[in-house]
């Protein structure tokens, strides 16, 4: 089946992932949960177990063949995903996933901030760019400033633009929220914060599988994203992060392979990047995320984004005839996302009910629970698309919650 007028055929795309042509509660599973966890390629989990069977060593600690392999995966890795975004290798940090290159530059560039030094956030930020930030502020008393978003989900540029004052010491917003869906302008919102020398942080775990990336057009000063949501294996993120700003930094975490030289009269450290990498890193699965900007390109983002965007839209006008729907999110430029609720159905149990049909959304706060604050509801119920997903489940995705949400009336 080709796409809507693209390039691209989606079933053989389905073909790449074994865990489509499985069940769930008897009935073909019907995955719309990608903004939380994307499913991976064949060639991704081959890559993972050719790791383990042929060349597990640990890496940057061995003159013997398997170790050098197994680095020099690694590395490759590094030189992939720094090609991939327009980046230095040395500005390429491996971490855990967004929520750990998050905490890195809020302990570590945030150890200049002092009292009454603002950073500010957006209302949209997951919980990952903003606990972070209070931890920094209860240890040096940072104060935090709010971006609000009108009715539709859109940031107000405005209020953005008339919070940078005199103690502005940071920027951290979304590129795409995981709720909304909204697209930041987030190259905009860079240049207005460089117009006050301020830094600015990009949350970009929900952007990185549907956008090109490129970290010099957007001027970025530190990005993170995660390879789980891009069709890659969990335990592997990427914090992207200017040259002399990373130099500037302290080290986030001590150990092994950050280090120069150690005495106990003092250590001196690594150069970038490995200063900000302690310990033995997820080797395996950092080599295996190759493989999956590798299936993006051959699949082409563009192609992705189109895909994506047309089930939105589908989904989107299917769905309005359900009676009570509202939707959360509907700003111009968005993401395949669609946080909604149906009169005063709890979340749960349309999750639930859903789950029993054989699909898979997330419900909740989705870890923005101020947000939901600011729309005045405990959660939403969330459909999410990816490249994989289909006409056909967007169908089946729809009649499901017409049966369940019958069951309320
Ligand atoms: N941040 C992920 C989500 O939105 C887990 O579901």
């Amino acid at each position: 089946m080709k796409s809507d007028n693209l390039d691209i055929d989606i079933d053989s795309i389905r073909e790449e992932f074994p865990i489509l042509r499985r069940e769930a509660e008897n009935q073909p599973l019907v995955y719309l949960d990608n903004t939380a966890t994307s499913q991976t390629p064949s060639v991704v989990v081959d890559a993972i177990v050719d790791m383990y069977e042929c060349h597990k060593a640990n890496v940057h600690r061995g003159v013997h063949l398997l170790s050098r392999e197994a680095t020099d995966m690694q590395e490759a890795t590094r030189r992939r995903v720094a090609a991939y975004i327009n980046a230095s290798p040395e500005e390429v940090i491996f971490t855990r996933g967004t929520t750990e290159a998050i905490n890195l530059v809020a302990a570590s560039y945030g150890s200049r901030f002092s009292e009454g030094d603002e950073v500010i956030l957006t209302v949209m930020e997951h919980h990952a760019d903003i606990v972070p930030w209070q931890l920094l502020q209860s240890r040096t008393g940072i104060k935090l400033r709010v971006v609000d978003i009108d009715e539709r989900g859109v940031l107000d540029l405005e209020q953005y633009r008339s919070l940078f004052g005199p103690r502005t010491v940071m920027a951290a917003f979304c590129h795409v929220s995981n709720v909304l869906g909204t697209v930041n302008p987030v190259k905009k919102m860079i240049a207005l914060a460089h117009e006050h020398k301020v830094p600015v942080l990009v949350d970009g775990a929900q952007a990185s599988p549907h956008l090109s990336l490129d970290m010099k057009d957007l001027d970025c000063d530190f990005y993170a994203f995660s390879s789980h949501k891009m069709y890659g294996p969990a335990g592997v993120g990427v914090l992207y992060g200017r040259r002399e700003l990373l130099e500037s930094m302290p080290p986030y975490q001590g150990g092994g392979e950050m280090i120069g030289h150690v005495s106990f009269d003092g250590t001196t450290f690594a150069d970038l990047p490995f200063k900000f990498e302690a310990g033995t890193p997820d080797f395996v699965d950092i080599a295996a995320f190759a493989r999956c900007i590798d299936f993006i390109e051959r699949v082409g983002m563009e192609n992705i984004a189109l895909h994506e965007h047309a089930l939105l839209e589908y989904a989107t006008e299917r769905m309005a005839g359900i009676p009570g729907l509202r939707i959360y999110g509907t700003a111009p430029d968005k993401s395949a996302v669609i946080s909604f609720n149906v009169g005063d159905i709890h979340n749960y149990d349309l999750g639930l009910l859903l789950d029993r049909l054989g699909v898979a959304v997330r419900t909740g706060h989705h870890c923005a629970q101020p947000l939901m604050e600011r729309l005045g509801i405990p959660g939403t119920v969330r459909a999410s698309f990816a490249v994989y997903n289909t006409r056909e489940e967007v169908d089946v995705f729809v009649a499901a919650l017409q049966k369940v949400t019958s069951m309320f009336s």
